[in-house]
């Protein structure tokens, strides 16, 4: 009888599995050194879970995003607290981080989540928003996660249905995106930490002014008939051109790190 392996031995085989072998951390860091200049055109605005985080972070001083990125999530959750601190291996998604504003209590720092140990304090909260979806060693990078925590560790993840078209893109070239939400949630279960689970709903919009234009962004390998039929549900034809609106779902997992704030 086969038994099912544990939930940090299934990461570490999904990890390992990706063909890009972006579980090498200079694939991955050149990977987001490339994208840092065009992350925040596709990358959709996060505002319900913006305001869970909010209301979540009452009364909470510091905040450590760890894999912070262009700031698509601190930079809107930097107002709700004292002292707000970007850490990333990527010096050109920082940099974009700082281009989109500079506050006087955010501070910027580049090294990797291994290295943040002697590079940054412990903070009141964490968060890390899709930035272990390359770790294969998932048990030292929650620990040093959490290390860092005083009170709360935020992990951000989605189980990998997202805008209709590349979901269908997937499905049709037979490589579904991984449901890294369950399985992060199952692993923090396995190590016993005490951690609750809350589903964001979040919405994305765009607008086509042809339908060549919408084709051309949606990529499917269809032909236009069926790829329109195919998006049907989620599409709505105005004098303008097309509006396309999808809904996602993003896993906020909380993880309570010590004494209460
Ligand atoms: C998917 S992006 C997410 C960015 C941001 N959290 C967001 O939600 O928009 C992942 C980010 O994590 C960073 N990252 C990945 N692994 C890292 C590591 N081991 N140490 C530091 N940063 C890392 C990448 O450089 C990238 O900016």
């Amino acid at each position: 009888m086969n038994v099912p392996a544990d939930p940090l031995t299934r990461w570490r085989d999904l990890v390992l599995s990706a063909r890009s072998e972006r579980y090498r951390p200079d694939r991955d860091l050149a990977f987001w050194q490339g994208k840092a200049a065009d992350y925040d055109h596709t990358q959709p605005a996060l505002p319900n879970t913006v305001s869970w985080l909010r209301g979540d972070l009452h009364r909470t001083w510091s905040l450590l995003d760890v894999g912070a990125g262009t700031g698509r999530l601190l930079l809107p959750l930097a107002g709700a607290v004292a002292q707000a601190t970007a850490l990333d291996y990527s010096p050109d998604m920082l940099a974009q981080l700082r281009a989109r504003g500079a506050l006087p209590h955010l501070r910027t720092v580049c090294c990797s989540l291994e290295e943040a140990p002697d590079q940054v304090p412990v903070h009141d909260a964490v968060l890390a928003a899709w930035s272990l979806a390359y770790q294969p060693d998932l048990r030292p990078a929650l620990e040093t996660l959490r290390g860092l925590s005083r009170h709360a560790l935020y992990l951000l993840e989605d189980d990998g249905v997202g805008s209709p078209h590349v979901q269908l893109r997937r499905a049709l070239a037979g490589t579904p995106k991984p449901g890294r939400a369950r399985l992060l949630r199952e692993a923090l279960e396995a190590l016993g930490w005490p951690v609750t689970a809350q589903t964001i709903t979040e919405s994305r919009e765009l607008t086509f002014t042809t339908t060549a234009e919408l084709l051309a962004f949606a990529r499917l390998p269809l032909s236009e008939a069926q790829s329109l039929a195919a998006l049907k549900p989620y599409l709505r034809q105005e004098a303008g051109g097309w509006r396309y609106r999808w809904t996602f779902e993003i896993t906020v997992l909380r993880v309570a790190c010590g004494a209460p704030a």
